[in-house]
């Protein structure tokens, strides 16, 4: 049994080079292509060969090529821009890979987990997504449940199979007083938690103090002076924080702020906030997320 015993911060980031054959097939047709046109002919060629999520694939590859997480959060100046040959031919030998059935995950070299950007490689396991609602459980236990406290005044938390870290690097990032084992039969895997635990965002990155919310009461104590009547500020906070949020601006009448909508991410997590300066009209709290489980707005 291999293990990682895992602390401490460092950032690295890799990112997967491209080498080019001269046979490359399934190629678009020559001329100047945009990422949008690049995109569609990717996405018409996966879905003619049967690969699964045919345009999200094509979508991530080009996204990745141009240097982003997501086509929808390139510049739309980029979706239109004609890519150089460097661009599509990258983009091609990527494409190619997926042909081949391997995951995007593994074409792109690097996948989020709970906001962490991990290192994937095979053949280690790709994290699902719905695994982020284990980590979350398990933060909801330690944040509300009674204290298991370990040497250093933290959890320890031991994982077994961790793959590629995604679990126990998660929880350790928003338990930064935790100590965490993780331990794999697959020396692959611990080599990549290894790895993956030394590209850890700068943890001043993560650190909001005691509870996380010394970085937002700074903003809102600032934005009365910044914003015009009735102007707003938009923030993503962890999920524990609207809550928070909202008794901490109602201690502040002198701020004249108040939280006026909350939304769920995708998982369903109250993570976005929109906050109003008073103008000559307020409205009442609302959940702006439609046709989803309405956040609880405090106050
Ligand atoms: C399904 S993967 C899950 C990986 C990771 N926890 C995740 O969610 O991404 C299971 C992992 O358990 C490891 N594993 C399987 N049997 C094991 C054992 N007996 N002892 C330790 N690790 C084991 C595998 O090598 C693999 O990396």
């Amino acid at each position: 049994m291999l293990r990682a015993l895992l602390f401490g911060p460092g950032w690295r980031r890799g990112i997967w080079g491209c080498s080019f054959s001269s046979w490359q097939p399934h190629q678009p047709p020559a001329g100047l292509l945009s990422a949008t046109e690049v995109v569609n002919h990717w996405a018409a060629v996966f879905e003619e060969k049967g690969i699964p999520e045919a345009r999200e694939s094509s979508e991530y590859i080009v996204a990745h090529v141009l240097g982003a997480k997501t086509f929808q959060s390139l510049r739309p100046g980029l979706w239109t821009q004609p890519l150089t040959p460097w661009q599509l031919q990258c983009i091609q030998e990527l494409s190619s890979y997926r042909l081949q059935r391997m995951p995007v995950q593994y074409i792109l070299g690097e996948w989020d987990f709970q906001g962490l950007n991990l290192k994937m490689a095979p053949p280690v396991f790709i994290p699902r997504p719905e695994t982020e609602e284990l980590v979350e459980w398990v933060l909801e236990e330690v944040t509300q449940g009674p204290r298991v406290v370990g040497a250093e005044g933290g959890p320890l938390i031991l994982e077994v199979g961790c793959g590629s870290g995604a679990i126990s690097l998660s929880l350790l990032s928003r338990l930064p007083q935790s100590r965490v084992t993780a331990v794999d039969k697959g020396e692959a895997a611990v080599c990549l938690t290894h790895e993956n635990a030394q590209r850890y965002e700068d943890p001043v990155a993560l650190d909001g103090g005691e509870e996380g919310m010394d970085i937002i009461t700074h903003i809102l104590a600032l934005a009365p002076q910044l914003l015009k009547d009735s102007g707003s500020v938009f923030l993503e906070v962890d999920p524990q924080h609207p809550e928070l949020v909202g008794s901490w601006l109602q201690s502040q009448p002198d701020l004249s702020l108040h939280l006026v909508a909350v939304r769920r991410d995708f998982c369903g997590r109250p993570r976005f906030l929109h906050i109003k300066r008073s103008g000559p009209q307020r409205g009442s709290p609302v959940d702006a997320w439609p046709g989803r489980q309405p956040a609880r707005v405090p106050g």
